[in-house]
């Protein structure tokens, strides 16, 4: 099997760590045991560790992890990052050096992140507490072609699993599962649809 990096990005709050958690689960269940996780929180603590939230920072951040799954993808290992990601341009750098490069966009309305607010940050960085966030007072680039995009406002945990699992399937990164859950027919169109636009089929 060939290596790939999935790499998740959105806003803080908007589910790529804990999709990016099953998948691994899910990859490792199938046979892909060569893989690793990447993500954002736990990168800062060492690989990263001292950089901020600048833009410059960020950057260097999503250059380090874009090199690890870089170098994990070219020795047939499956890289998972999962970091917020917020420039355009150096996502599209990491692309350009994986090749293999499947950009998954965890959208999420801010209203429900905020709402939900599972690390508390929200409302510091609200009540300016916390100064540079992403989302508030800090720029977030939506990807404009992202292979993969889930509505994590909306769609259930395992509803973006599937989703995610059927894209790896159709683009033979992933061999398929007989026994796997079957996603609804229009869901698998829809996947399908943004495969051929975007060339892969
Ligand atoms: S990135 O912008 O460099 O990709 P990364 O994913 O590594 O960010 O780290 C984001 C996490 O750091 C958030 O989920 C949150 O827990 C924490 N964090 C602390 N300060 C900020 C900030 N100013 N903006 C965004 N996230 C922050």
């Amino acid at each position: 099997m060939k290596g790939f990096t999935l790499w998740f990005t959105g806003l803080s709050g908007s589910g790529k760590s804990t999709l990016a958690e099953l998948v691994a689960a899910e990859l490792k269940r199938r046979g892909l045991t060569r893989l690793e996780i990447l993500d954002g929180d736990v990168v800062r603590t060492n690989l990263s560790k001292g950089l901020g939230f600048s833009k410059e920072d960020r950057d260097i951040n999503i250059r380090r992890i874009g090199f690890v799954c870089h170098i994990l993808t070219r020795n047939d290992a499956v890289a998972i990052a999962a970091a917020i990601s917020p420039y355009k341009a150096i996502r599209d750098e990491n692309r350009a050096l994986i090749k293999r490069f499947i950009e998954i966009y965890c959208e999420c309305p801010l209203d429900t992140l905020v709402e939900r607010d599972t690390k508390g940050l929200y409302k510091k960085a609200l009540a300016g507490e916390i100064k540079g966030f992403t989302g508030i007072d800090d720029p977030y680039e939506a990807p404009e072609n992202p292979e993969i995009t889930i509505h994590s406002g909306k769609e259930s945990q395992d509803e973006s699993l599937q989703k995610i699992l059927r894209t790896l399937e159709l683009m033979n990164y992933i061999p398929p599962d007989p026994e796997a859950t079957r996603i609804p027919q229009e869901e698998e169109a829809k996947i399908k649809e943004r495969l051929a636009e975007l060339g892969y089929l």
